[in-house]
C-alpha cells in the first residue's frame, strides 16, 4: 500500500532570502527554482511580491518558467498585498498565494495592534480575498508556536470556511520543543471540527537548534507538508533544513509513516548552489551537505565501513548526490557535447551568443584543467550569467606579483563601459592590492563584507570559487567569480559584485 504524501515546501527563496546578505538577484533565484523543480519539490516559495518591484519581478520570472511545481508567493492579509502576489503567479503552470497574520498575545497587542476579533475577522477577509482569485490558498498563524490554543482553533476553524486549503503553524521564533509542539498539532486536528479539509503545514525556526526535531514531531502528529530551506538558510539561525527533513523521511521510513517525492541525488547540488550564491558556507561537520557527512576518520569506523558499509553508515553519500561529479568533458570535447551535457544539467543557454562564448571559456579552461566536472560546467555558466546588458565592468587582463620580501602588486586592465582603464595598487596581499586596483577604477565606495574561498572539486588544478559581499547605501550585494587562479577568481567575483551594484535593480531582500 502507497504511503501518504509529504509535501516539501521550499522557502529558500522568501525566508532564506531575509538572512542578512542573502540577497539574490533575479537571475540567481532563477538557478535555484530551477535546481529545486529538478529537485521535485512540491512547492517553490518563491519571494514576497508586495515587498518590492524587483521581489515582484523575480516571482513573476519564476512563475513563469517552472512547470513541475507549485509557485507560491507570500502576502501580507491586506487585498492590496494579495492582488500584488495574484499577479506575479498569474502565469504559474500551479500557483499559491501564502497569506499570514499574528496570533499570538505579544504580536496582536504590540505589533499589529488588533484586537483579537479584529484578528480574525482580517485573517476571514483575506483568505476569501484570495479565493476570489485562486484555488490554492495557505493561511500562517504567525508567531503560532506562542498562541493560545483555543484563540488559534477559532482563526483556523475561521479561515478553513472561507477556503484556506492549507494551515501552516509556524514557530516563528524557534521557541518550541518537539513533544509539546507535537501535542499542539494533535490537538489542533482534533480539535477543530473542519480539520480535515486541509493539508495541515508547519514551519520551524532554529533559534533552539530545534527546527528540524519539531518538524518531524509534527509530522508524527498528522502535519502533511514541512516548510523548509536548502541548507536551513533563514532569518536569524534559520529554517528546518530540506535536505535532513527529506533523509530523516526516507531514511526512517519504518517509523514515518508518509514519505515525499523529492529526487535526493540533486540535494547536493543544491546546496553547493545556494552556498555558492549566497556566499554562506555550509559546515564541514554539517549533516547530509557537510563535506564531512561521509568521511570516516578514525581507523575503528574505517575498518569497519570497508568490511561492511552499514556497520557506520545510515545512507549513502551518492544518494544524495555526493561524488556526482562525473567527468564530463575534456579539451577534445565539441561544441555538441558541451551543449549535450548543459541541457542534461538543466542549464537553460539564452542564445547562440552565450553559447559560443560559454563554449570558447569552456575550451580555455579545458586546457588550464584536464578534467572538466559538472561543477565547472555550473561556475562556468554562472559567470556567463553576467550578460553584457548588466556588465558594466569586465575585466580583460591581470597580472600579479607576490615574492618574499616585496610589497605584492597586482596591475588590472579593466573595461569600463567599453573604455579599456588600466590600473595597478599594492596591497597586504595579492587580492587586497587586487581590490584596490579595481576600486581605484570604478570608485564605488562600498564596504566589503565578506571574501570567501572555496575549491570547486578537488585537486590542486581545481577551479576556487571566490564569493565577495558588497554594501552601499543599504544595499546587500553578492558577486561570484571562478578560476584555477584565485586571485583571477577573486577579481571576477568582485567586478561581478560591482556589475550587480551598479545595475539600476531594485533591491531584493525583502524583510518582512
Ligand atoms: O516564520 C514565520 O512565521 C514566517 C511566516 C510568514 C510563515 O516566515
Ligand atoms: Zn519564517
Amino acid at each position: 500500500m502507497s504511503k501518504e504524501q509529504l509535501i516539501i515546501f521550499d522557502t529558500t527563496l522568501r525566508d532564506g532570502e531575509q538572512s542578512p546578505g542573502a540577497s539574490m538577484t533575479k537571475e540567481e533565484k532563477l538557478r535555484i527554482a530551477r535546481q529545486l523543480e529538478r529537485m521535485r519539490v512540491n512547492v517553490i516559495e518563491a519571494g514576497f511580491p508586495a515587498a518590492s518591484n524587483g521581489d515582484f519581478a523575480a516571482v513573476k520570472a519564476v512563475a513563469e518558467v517552472i512547470k513541475d511545481s507549485t509557485v507560491a508567493a507570500l502576502s501580507r492579509a491586506f487585498d492590496k498585498d494579495i492582488s500584488r502576489a495574484l499577479e506575479a503567479i498569474k502565469p504559474a503552470a500551479s500557483g499559491r498565494i501564502h497569506t499570514f497574520l499574528a496570533t499570538s498575545p505579544i504580536h496582536m497587542e504590540k505589533k499589529l495592534r488588533m484586537s483579537p476579533d479584529d484578528v480574525i475577522a482580517a485573517a476571514k477577509s483575506a483568505v476569501r480575498f484570495a479565493r476570489n482569485g485562486i484555488d490554492d490558498v495557505e493561511f500562517s498563524c504567525e508567531d503560532a508556536g506562542r498562541s493560545e490554543l483555543d484563540f488559534l482553533c477559532r482563526v483556523i476553524e475561521a479561515v478553513i470556511k472561507e477556503g484556506a486549503t492549507t494551515i501552516n503553524i509556524p514557530d516563528t521564533v524557534g521557541y518550541n520543543v518537539p513533544e509539546q509542539f507535537a501535542e499542539r498539532i494533535k490537538q489542533l486536528r482534533a480539535r477543530i471540527p473542519n480539520s480535515d479539509k486541509v493539508v495541515w503545514s508547519v514551519h520551524c525556526h532554529n533559534d533552539l537548534g530545534l527546527a528540524v526535531a519539531n518538524s518531524l514531531a509534527a509530522v508524527m502528529a498528522g502535519a502533511r507538508q514541512v516548510e523548509c530551506t536548502i541548507n536551513g538558510l533563514g532569518e536569524r539561525a534559520g529554517n528546518a533544513s530540506l535536505e535532513e527533513i527529506v533523509m530523516a523521511v526516507r531514511t526512517r521510513q519504518d517509523i514515518f509513516p508518509c514519505e515525499t517525492r523529492i529526487d535526493a541525488t540533486q540535494i547536493v547540488p543544491a546546496s553547493k548552489m545556494v552556498s555558492s550564491i549566497t556566499g554562506f558556507p555550509v559546515q564541514p561537520n554539517k549533516a547530509i551537505v557537510g563535506a564531512n557527512a561521509f568521511a570516516h576518520e578514525s581507523g575503528i569506523h574505517q575498518d569497519g565501513v570497508l568490511k561492511h558499509r552499514e556497520t557506520y553508515e545510515i545512507m549513502r553519500a551518492e544518494d544524495v548526490g555526493w561524488n556526482a561529479n562525473k567527468l564530463v568533458l575534456g579539451k577534445l570535447s565539441g561544441r555538441t557535447a558541451f551543449r549535450a551535457r548543459l541541457k542534461e544539467l538543466g542549464i537553460e543557454v539564452e542564445s547562440e551568443q552565450v553559447l559560443n562564448t560559454a563554449f570558447m571559456r569552456f575550451k580555455e579552461l579545458a586546457d588550464k584543467k584536464h578534467e572538466i566536472f559538472d561543477e565547472d560546467l555550473h561556475a562556468l555558466m554562472s559567470d556567463e550569467a553576467v550578460t553584457p546588458e548588466n556588465e558594466r565592468y569586465r575585466l580583460v587582463s591581470s597580472m600579479f606579483h607576490s615574492e618574499t620580501g616585496e610589497v605584492p602588486l597586482a596591475r588590472l586592465i579593466i573595461s569600463t563601459e567599453g573604455i579599456e582603464k588600466e590600473a595597478e595598487a599594492s596591497g597586504s596581499g595579492p587580492v587586497d592590492a587586487t581590490f584596490k586596483a579595481i576600486e581605484s577604477i570604478a570608485a564605488s565606495g562600498s564596504e566589503l563584507l565578506l571574501y570567501s574561498v572555496t575549491a570547486i572539486t578537488t585537486g590542486t588544478d581545481a577551479q576556487g570559487e571566490v564569493t565577495v559581499r558588497l554594501a552601499k547605501d543599504g544595499r546587500i550585494v553578492n558577486g561570484q567569480g571562478a578560476d584555477t587562479d584565485i586571485v583571477v577568481a577573486s577579481a571576477k567575483a568582485y567586478i561581478h559584485a560591482l556589475n550587480t551594484l551598479s545595475s539600476k535593480k531594485e533591491k531584493l531582500n525583502p524583510q518582512i
